[in-house]
């Protein structure tokens, strides 16, 4: 369906690839989205005002391990200085394999800087920030967009034009407009449309939750690699079943070992990330990780009899242990055969 997909000096062999999603795409998420087949990721959005303080917090979030590989750092900022100022460092770090540039997150609290998605409303911004990140590294610079910000501003090929114009190695779009957030189907003609308009390679994003939509996007829009974000949360094997079609759903053991993993990874994460904090704030790494899984958790389990249950008592759930043995009780449930 898709030939590995070229930009610099980065190759995606399989060019379907693990959006970037706050709160979700860390490192252990991401090294199970690996192993499930996903071609790339992204790490999580990082302020370029955060990297300028080095916060040990903005440090965290772009920690990556050898699976990420190929993997980009995705920052987000205003001002020019501020987003060449931390591509600049995040090319320094030398984990990543390109640098990408949100212009695309609607979030509030971005928006309200003029970061993010409001750059569509300026989009030679876009354009000005594109190039001088390109001229200050020599990583492949990509951008992350959507088709717009709303009906009242630039369209989908006058901001994607300008960010080809402007040099960018490649282009991810979002199939919806910044003030529709995730209401309403995603367009994939438009995509269709950058597509035909641009030489840099296209990625499409937004609305594939199974194998048969990535064919569809495809289809329809003809893009170079499909992103998924929603749709892999509890639901990692998609990047295999879109690379394999011939592969079975996950058995519920290995449903088993993927959560657990998952979940161990993240506590591993957080005491990796404890031995590099100062002062004596009563963080627990296996607590925290706990924390940080229940909404994975939800998604994995979803569909299955006893879920419900299992989430009323989440908050009781502080250690790997009880989680692994709530997630047993529930899995026994559906233990059909
Ligand atoms: C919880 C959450 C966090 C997100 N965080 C980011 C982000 O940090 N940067 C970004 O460019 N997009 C972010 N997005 C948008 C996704 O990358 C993606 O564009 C969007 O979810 C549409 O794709 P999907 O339909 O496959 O989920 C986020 C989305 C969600 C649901």
């Amino acid at each position: 369906m898709l030939k590995p997909l070229q930009f610099g000096n980065v190759t995606i062999d399989f060019p379907v690839v693990l959006a970037p999603m706050a709160g979700y795409t860390d490192a252990a998420f991401r090294s199970i989205c690996k192993e499930q087949g996903a071609g790339a990721c992204y790490t999580e959005v990082t302020s370029a005002e955060g990297i300028r303080r080095d916060s040990k917090k903005t440090f965290q979030l772009l920690s990556v391990s050898e699976m990420d590989h190929p993997i980009a750092g995705h920052i987000f900022g205003k001002s020019v200085e501020a987003m060449v100022e931390a591509a600049q460092y995040v090319e320094q770090l030398g984990f990543f394999d390109w640098i990408d540039l949100n212009c695309g997150c609607p979030v509030k609290k971005v928006v309200k800087r003029g970061a993010g998605a409001a750059l569509m409303k300026e989009p030679d911004e876009i354009g000005n920030i594109v190039r001088a990140v390109k001229k200050a590294v020599s990583l492949p610079v990509t951008v992350k967009t959507r088709i717009g910000f709303s009906p009242a501003f630039a369209d989908h090929l006058t901001i994607a034009k300008i960010v080809e114009d402007a040099g960018a190695d490649m282009i991810a779009v979002h199939g919806r407009l910044a003030c529709n957030f995730h209401k309403g189907d995603a367009d994939w003609e438009k995509l269709g449309e950058i597509k035909q308009a641009l030489k840099i390679p296209v990625i499409g994003n937004g609305g594939v939750f199974a194998p048969e939509d990535a064919t569809e996007m495809v289809r329809v829009s003809g893009v170079d690699g499909v992103m998924i974000g929603r749709g892999a949360v509890g639901n990692p094997w998609l990047f295999d079943q879109i690379k394999t079609p011939a592969s079975t759903p996950p058995t519920l053991g290995k449903r088993r070992d993927v959560i657990e993993a998952h979940l161990r990874r993240l506590v591993e994460l957080n005491e990796v990330s404890t031995s590099k904090r100062r002062g004596k704030n009563k963080f627990i790494p296996e607590e925290a990780a706990c924390l940080t899984f229940r909404p994975h958790l939800a998604q994995y389990l979803k569909g299955l009899r006893g879920r419900r249950e299992l989430m009323q008592h989440l908050n009781e759930m502080r250690d790997v242990q009880t989680v692994m043995d709530a997630v047993d009780k529930v899995l026994e449930k559906n233990n059909d055969g």
